[in-house]
């Protein structure tokens, strides 16, 4: 009888080991699409937040460029006083880039 449960047990182990490994798995992946989902929100919000105060916001979704051209339209606008910060100005070149890139 030892020897029946000892197999058994390992089996039911290895099941609940497979069950658990998955589930890992997939919460990973949440946890990976959430972070990179919230990552392109975010160059949006500070886009909307932080392009939008001098001019609209249209101004710049009306045009398309590489993202070079993004780049540096997005320096000139810091030396024409915008206050973004370094991480932030990334983001957004990131974002328009990706958004509003050149046909
Ligand atoms: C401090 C005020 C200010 C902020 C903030 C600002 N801009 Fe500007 N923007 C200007 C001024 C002034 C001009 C016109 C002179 C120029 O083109 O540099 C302009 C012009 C533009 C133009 C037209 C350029 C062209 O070639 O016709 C675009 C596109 C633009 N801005 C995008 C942005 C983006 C993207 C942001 C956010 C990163 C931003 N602006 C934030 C002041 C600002």
């Amino acid at each position: 009888m030892g020897e029946t449960s000892r197999v058994q047990q390992s089996d039911t182990l290895r099941r609940t080991r497979n069950f658990c490994c998955g589930l890992f798995s997939v919460l990973l992946f949440l946890a990976i699409s959430a972070v990179s989902l919230s990552a392109a929100d975010e160059g949006e919000r500070l886009f909307e937040q932080k392009c939008g105060k001098c001019h609209g916001i249209g101004k710049s979704r009306s045009k398309a460029m590489t993202e070079k051209e993004w780049r540096s339209t997005v320096l000139r606008m810091i030396g024409n006083g915008a206050d973004i910060s370094r991480d932030d100005t990334e983001k957004i070149i990131a974002y328009l880039a990706k958004n509003h890139p050149r046909k």
